[in-house]
């Protein structure tokens, strides 16, 4: 008799899945998603209630050890992380080596990598209180590296936080404040940008998260991992559809705004052009979050004062869609990226760091997955092929090619 380990690498028959439409990658307990019924819960929780009820700290908490902290266990964390959150002076070297042009996404990839090398007792989480102190660091450090190259864009001075601050406070005070002028805080703002990193903070598992755990696989250790996910986000189909929304928005407005030509283009199967920010792989109904967040658009722009021509295209591709019988068939709804880049454009952050921002609020999720699969001690990923190449061939020498 043969056994299933044998069987396994004999290898007889391979499933095929192309973009793993059908097939699950790992077990896991942090994120549930369906799809069909527009559910999504991080440990149980339903987003609608997080994004109301908890901060982006409570929620990173929940997602990477299970259980909503108490208040003491709260604290704990955050006084930890503020503890961690110095970004060694040599990384601002670094920093300046990269061209003003350089894209954020590529920048912070690199930077986090970088930082392996000033945290190298970061590199080995095969005990508890060493993961621990990994996962603090990086979420420590990882929005000073944030704010720095949104600054170094900017061409503001590199500096640190402010530990009297929450911490999404103290992000947004990182990346805004202006030398010789008092930061003025703005509720408003400050409670969207939460509201967002929530709604960001884990998807199951997406093209970048499978990446962080499929490179975490090999025992590559957390910020390597998370650097692998930040370039795997940085995609227009992942998470740089956020950027590519507003590039499509204000392509449109400045083409007279004819938003039917732009929904005849989407369904000309001979053209390339899709409209950005609408279907999703796992969402055949309206994306849970791009209800809270159409909301969340919609309140910080009348807070604000903001009018926006932009936001009249998206309303109208939006209304457009929901009754066009192509996008009513194939059930392409305007998913999260949709509205996301409406309001970071509100808060004024540049369209080019809108996947950066994506990146920060879905670090949670990230650390909280690469823990999930070294606590289970899941095997090396390593998938199969149909190989549909040549049969073997006789070497030709390269003067008789
Ligand atoms: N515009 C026009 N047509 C579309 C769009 C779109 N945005 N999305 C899908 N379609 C069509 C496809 O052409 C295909 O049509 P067909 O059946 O006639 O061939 C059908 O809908 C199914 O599309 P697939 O590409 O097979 O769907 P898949 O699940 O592989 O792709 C994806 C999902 C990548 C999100 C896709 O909908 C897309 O490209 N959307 C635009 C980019 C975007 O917004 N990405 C963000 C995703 S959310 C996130 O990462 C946070």
């Amino acid at each position: 008799a043969i056994d299933v380990k044998t069987l396994r690498a004999s290898s007889g028959m391979i499933t095929l899945d192309p973009g793993y439409k059908n097939t699950g990658s790992c077990q896991s307990a942090i994120t549930f998603l369906d799809g069909e019924k527009g559910i999504l819960r991080y440990r149980g929780y339903s987003i609608e209630d997080l994004a109301e009820k908890a901060d982006f700290l409570e929620v990173a908490y929940l997602l990477i050890f299970g259980e909503l902290p108490n208040k003491e266990q709260l604290d704990k964390f955050h006084a930890d992380i503020k503890a961690e959150s110095h970004v060694d002076e040599e990384m601002k070297k670094i920093l300046d080596g990269f061209p003003k042009s350089a894209h954020p996404m590529g920048v912070l990839s690199s930077l986090t990598s970088a930082l392996i090398a000033f945290n190298p007792s970061s590199v080995n989480v095969s005990s508890e209180s060493d993961m621990y102190h990994a996962i603090v660091r990086l979420l420590a450090k990882f929005p000073v590296l944030v704010a720095w190259t949104l600054r170094k864009k900017k061409g503001l001075p590199l500096d640190y936080g402010d530990s009297s601050l929450g911490y999404v406070e103290n992000i947004h005070k990182m990346m805004f404040r202006r030398p010789n002028e008092e930061y003025k805080e703005n509720k408003i703002v400050i409670e969207a940008l939460d509201k967002l990193l929530i709604l960001h903070a884990d998807h199951e598992q997406n093209c970048s998260t499978s990446t962080v755990r499929i490179v975490g696989s090999s025992h590559a250790g957390l910020f390597a991992s998370i650097s692998a996910g930040i370039s795997a986000l940085w995609g227009p189909l992942h998470g740089g559809a956020n950027q590519a929304v507003l590039e499509m928005l204000e392509a449109i407005d400045q083409d007279g705004g004819d938003t039917k030509k732009y929904m005849a283009k989407a369904k000309d199967k001979s053209d390339p052009f899709r409209l950005m920010g609408f279907g999703h792989r796992v969402y055949k109904n309206f994306d849970p979050r791009a209800r809270i967040i159409k909301k969340a658009a919609d309140e910080v722009l009348g807070d604000l004062g903001v009018e926006d021509p932009i936001l009249d295209i998206a309303k109208g591709l939006e209304q457009e869609a929901l009754v066009d019988q192509y996008f009513v068939d194939r059930r392409l709804y305007p998913n999260v990226d949709f509205y996301s880049g409406i309001i970071y454009r509100a808060l004024g952050i540049p369209v080019d760091m809108f996947t950066v921002m994506f990146a920060l609020g879905r670090l949670p999720g990230w650390i909280a997955q690469y823990r999930e699969m070294r606590l289970r001690g899941e095997p090396i990923g390593r998938p199969r092929q149909v190989y549909i190449g040549e049969n073997h061939r006789p070497f030709v020498a390269v003067d008789l090619r």
